[in-house]
C-alpha cells in the first residue's frame, strides 16, 4: 500500500534538523518521494521559514544539494501550525487530506503524546486507511508499553503501526540475515556446539551532551539495550525465516525473545560517568547508568549454554558498535614441541563506524613455532558500495507499505518482559572515568575484548 499523503508531526524539532530533512532530500534526489508532505508542529513557522529549515539542516549534514530536486521537495511541502491537542488541529488537517485516501502519520513527537494524537486522528476519521509511524521509544516498561499498545489497537489495527528502531535500517544489521543464511560455510558452526559466547558492543566516544533532560530519566538500558542490541541479538541467534515478507521474519525474531529468561540483575553492570551529573538536565544525584552490560541466555536447541553479552555506554574510549561470536577452543597442539592451547577464532561484524566483516585465524609465526592472530577483514562499502542512511530506508518502507524493518507489538512486548527485572531492581551505578572503557567485570574466558578499530583495511 503506498501512501499518497506524507505527515510529520514534529517537523519542528530536533530529530527533524537532525535526519528527516536529510532523508526526504535524499529521496526526493532519487525519484523516490511521490506525494504532498505536510509538516504539523505548534510553532510558528511559515512554509518560507520549513524550506529554510530544510536548506540549513541540509546545509549542516553537509548534504550535496542540487537545484531541481530541492525546489520539488520545497512544493511538496506544507506546514500547519496546530496544537496536538485542539480538535480544530485535526479538521485543519482533514481539509489539507480531503484528496489523499491512504495518508502516513510520522510521529516525531513525545512519547507521551502518541496515543492521543492517534485518537485525535481516529477521531476526525483520519485513521480508516492511514498507517502511523512512531518514533522510539514505545513504552518505559513492560506495563507502559502494553498499555501503549492497548490505545493504539482500539482505533487502528496491528498492520497500520510502524514503530521505528533505526537500528533495523543500518546495513550491517540489515546483512545479518544475509551472511548468516546466504553463506552455507556459516550456518554449521553457528550453535552451542561451537560458539563459547557472543558479545555485542555499542561504545559512544561521547557523553549525554545536551540530551540530559531526555536522557536522565531513560539511561542506556532504555535508550539501546531494550530496542536496538535486542534486536541485534535477535537477527544473530534466530533460525531462518520460513518465507517472504515481514511476518515470516518476525517470527523467527520473536522465537529468540520467547526463548529468553528474565535478565537476572544479579549478572548486570551499571555505571555512570564521572561528570555525568554536572550534565544540564540530569537530577541532583541522579542513579542513572550511562553504561550498562548484562548477561543473557538464548534457551534453545542451537543456543542453550552460550552467554550472549550486551554492553552499551557513552563517553567510553572510542565510537565502536559491534557483534563478536567468541568459537570454542581448539585442542592444545600436542605435535609442538611446547604444546600450546591456541587462542579462538573470532568473527567481528561492525555495525559502527565503517560496517565490516573480521575473521581472526591463527596462524604460524614465520620464524620459530608460536602462533598469532592475523585477520580477513572486508569492509562493506568498499566491495558493496554506499548504503541508504537508515531514515533514508525506513521512511521510503513506510511510504511504500513494507513493514519488515518496523517491530512488531510481540516483539516490543518481548523484549521489555526480558529487561523487566533490571528495570525494577538496578544495582548502584558504578562510576567509571570518561574515555575509559567502563567498569569491567570478570567474564573469565569470554572477557570482553578492546572492539575492532581499525579501520577494515588495517
Ligand atoms: C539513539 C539513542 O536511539 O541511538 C542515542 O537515543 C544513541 O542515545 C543513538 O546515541 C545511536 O545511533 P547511531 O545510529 O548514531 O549509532
Amino acid at each position: 500500500m503506498t501512501a499518497d499523503a506524507l505527515v510529520i508531526f514534529g517537523i519542528t524539532g530536533d530529530l527533524a534538523r537532525k535526519m528527516t530533512f536529510r532523508s526526504l532530500y535524499r529521496l526526493e534526489a532519487a525519484g523516490l518521494l511521490d506525494c504532498p508532505i505536510i509538516g504539523v508542529a505548534l510553532d510558528d513557522w511559515s512554509h518560507d521559514h520549513l524550506v529554510s529549515a530544510l536548506r540549513e539542516a541540509l546545509r549542516t549534514a553537509g548534504e550535496t544539494v542540487a537545484d531541481e530536486p530541492f525546489e520539488r521537495l520545497a512544493r511538496r511541502l506544507s506546514y500547519l501550525r496546530g496544537d496536538f491537542t485542539d480538535p480544530a488541529t485535526y479538521r485543519a488537517l482533514s481539509d489539507l487530506l480531503k484528496d489523499a485516501g491512504k495518508p502516513l502519520f510520522y510521529l516525531e513527537i513525545p512519547p507521551s503524546l502518541f496515543a492521543p494524537v492517534v485518537e485525535a486522528l481516529a477521531a476526525a476519521d483520519l485513521t480508516a486507511h492511514a498507517t502511523v509511524m512512531l518514533e522510539k521509544p514505545f513504552g518505559h516498561d513492560l506495563a507502559s508499553a502494553r498499555a501503549l499498545n492497548a490505545r493504539l489497537h482500539r482505533v487502528l489495527a496491528e498492520e497500520q503501526i510502524l514503530r521505528i528502531d533505526h537500528f533495523l535500517g543500518k546495513q550491517p544489521v540489515l546483512d545479518i540475515q544475509f551472511l548468516r543464511f546466504a553463506n552455507a560455510l556459516l550456518e554449521p558452526v553457528w550453535n552451542r556446539d561451537h560458539v563459547a559466547a557472543v558479545q555485542i558492543t555499542m561504545a559512544e566516544d561521547f557523553g549525554v551532551e545536551d540530551r540530559g533532560a531526555f536522557y536522565d530519566p531513560v539511561g542506556a538500558l532504555r535508550d539501546v539495550v531494550q530496542n536496538h542490541l535486542l534486536q541485534v541479538l535477535a537477527l544473530i541467534a534466530m533460525e531462518a525465516p520460513v518465507g517472504p515478507g515481514s511476518d515470516a521474519l518476525w517470527d523467527r525474531r520473536v522465537d529468540v525473545f520467547r526463548a529468553m529468561a528474565d535478565v537476572d540483575p544479579a549478572h548486570c553492570l551499571r555505571g555512570q560517568y564521572e561528570g555525568y551529573l554536572d550534565v544540564p538536565g540530569v537530577k541532583p544525584g541522579s542513579v542513572t547508568e550511562t553504561y550498562v552490560e548484562l548477561g543473557l541466555e538464548v534457551d534453545n536447541w542451537r543456543w542453550s549454554g552460550v552467554p550472549f553479552f550486551i554492553r552499551a555506554g557513552k563517553a567510553l574510549a572510542a565510537r565502536a558498535t559491534e557483534v563478536r561470536v567468541l568459537f570454542k577452543r581448539p585442542p592444545r597442539l600436542v605435535f609442538l614441541d611446547e604444546p600450546a592451547h591456541p587462542d579462538a577464532n573470532e568473527l567481528v561484524l561492525r555495525i559502527d563506524p565503517d560496517p565490516g566483516l573480521r575473521l581472526s585465524m591463527l596462524s604460524k609465526e614465520a620464524s620459530g613455532q608460536s602462533t598469532r592472530s592475523v585477520h580477513l577483514s572486508l569492509s562493506f562499502a568498499a566491495e558493496l558500495g554506499k548504503p541508504p542512511e537508515p531514515y533514508e530506508r525506513l521512511l521510503s518502507d513506510a511510504l511504500t507499505g513494507n513493514r519488515s524493518l518496523f517491530t512488531r507489538q510481540d516483539a516490543v512486548e518481548e523484549t521489555w518482559r526480558v529487561i523487566q527485572p533490571l528495570v525494577e531492581h538496578p544495582p548502584a551505578p558504578v562510576s567509571y572515568e570518561r574515555g575509559s572503557w567502563g567498569p569491567v567485570r570478570d567474564l573469565g574466558r569470554t572477557s570482553w575484548q578492546v572492539p575492532w578499530l581499525s579501520s577494515p583495511h588495517g
